[in-house]
């Protein structure tokens, strides 16, 4: 009987609070947001023809649609795939540029290469490319969703999806791989085990994993089985480099992984999420989403509906949650 009332309370505390605003152009497809040093003005990157691109003057907009990154398309020729339709953004600031991190892909398929292209502005088409990086192919993995990070000193690149997962690799240079071998960092054993989307963020005593899992895209009337579209997890590590664990201590290369943040409202499918650290907001995870009455009405999934969405993190016992 008094066991019920706390229950309750907890159910109602979890709810997710509401998107954070945005004015001006929120579409957005597997965002990439970074805030340029020079003048603090935002830019936010998508999968699409040459890397859309968006600035604003603050996360919240107004977002403006600046155009393409790299108009002209990729240097990276795959059979069967036109190298100006590009996914997954990945950009940040290094040794006074920007590299921008993106992938080349057959859908469905391990036909896939990650590349690097480098700007001092970030404007559209001020970017050099400088084709792929040199990750080997593998059946393991699939070479798409990049994420940077540095731990150390050095450079690490996290990538893959559906196949084995989550893999990181040292880098020789933000350029290049050089002669390290990928390894296995998330994996989901059970079923499809869809994870993709990764970014890792540093905060406090740990660097945290975040993926994103579940079905993404083929949104329309038609409802994947209720919680298997896309959402967001999240898992941690001392060291950045392996051995991440779930907030139960599961370890995230065996099926481990917290929800962070599924579908509520309007945010249906939330997932290509990546995190900033916002000199006025504080940590800020942003993504994308399908809006539900979009779905509902739409018997074509459409890249064209997806939209940007952000909240703030907050944090609980060295755990991230979703604030306003
Ligand atoms: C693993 O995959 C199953 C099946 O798709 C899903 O139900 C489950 O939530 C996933 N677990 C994690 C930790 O991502």
């Amino acid at each position: 009987m008094f066991g019920l009332i706390p229950l309750l309370f907890t159910a109602l505390a979890s709810a997710y609070p509401n998107r954070g605003p945005c004015t001006g152009n929120c579409w957005a497809h597997d965002p990439a947001m970074i805030q340029r040093v020079s003048d603090g003005k935002y830019f936010r990157f998508s999968t699409g023809m040459g890397i859309p691109t968006h600035s604003s003057p603050s996360v919240k907009g107004p977002w403006t649609d600046i155009g393409a990154a790299i108009p002209e398309g990729s240097s990276i020729h795959l059979d069967g795939v036109d190298s100006k339709n590009i996914w997954a953004p990945d950009v940040h600031y290094q040794n006074d540029q920007y590299y921008m991190y993106y992938v080349l892909s057959k859908i469905g398929t391990q036909t896939s290469e990650i590349g690097v292209a480098t700007s001092k502005t970030m404007e559209p088409g001020s970017w050099t490319d400088h084709g792929v990086i040199g990750l080997p192919a593998n059946n393991n993995y699939n070479r798409i969703d990049p994420a940077w990070i540095s731990i150390g000193g050095k450079n690490y690149m996290n990538f893959g999806s559906f196949w084995g997962d989550i893999y990181q690799v040292e880098m020789e240079s933000p350029l290049k791989v050089g002669g390290a071998t990928p390894y296995q960092i998330s994996w989901n054993a059970t079923l499809n085990h869809r994870e993709e989307g990764s970014y890792e963020f540093k905060h406090g005593d740990y660097y945290y994993l975040f993926y994103s899992a579940g079905i993404a895209g083929k949104y329309t009337k038609t409802f994947p089985a209720e919680g298997a579209e896309y959402h967001i997890r999240v898992c941690r590590s001392k060291t950045g480099l392996g051995d991440f664990v779930d907030a139960d201590g599961k370890s995230c290369k065996e099926t481990g992984g917290t929800m962070l943040l599924s579908s509520h409202g309007q945010v249906f499918g939330p997932g290509g999420q990546g995190v900033l650290n916002d000199k006025d907001l504080g940590v800020v995870m942003y993504y994308h989403y399908y809006p539900l009455a979009t779905k509902q009405s739409t018997t074509e999934s459409d890249n064209a509906n997806y939209r940007y969405g952000w909240n703030v993190l907050g944090w609980k016992d060295g755990w991230p949650y979703v604030k306003s």
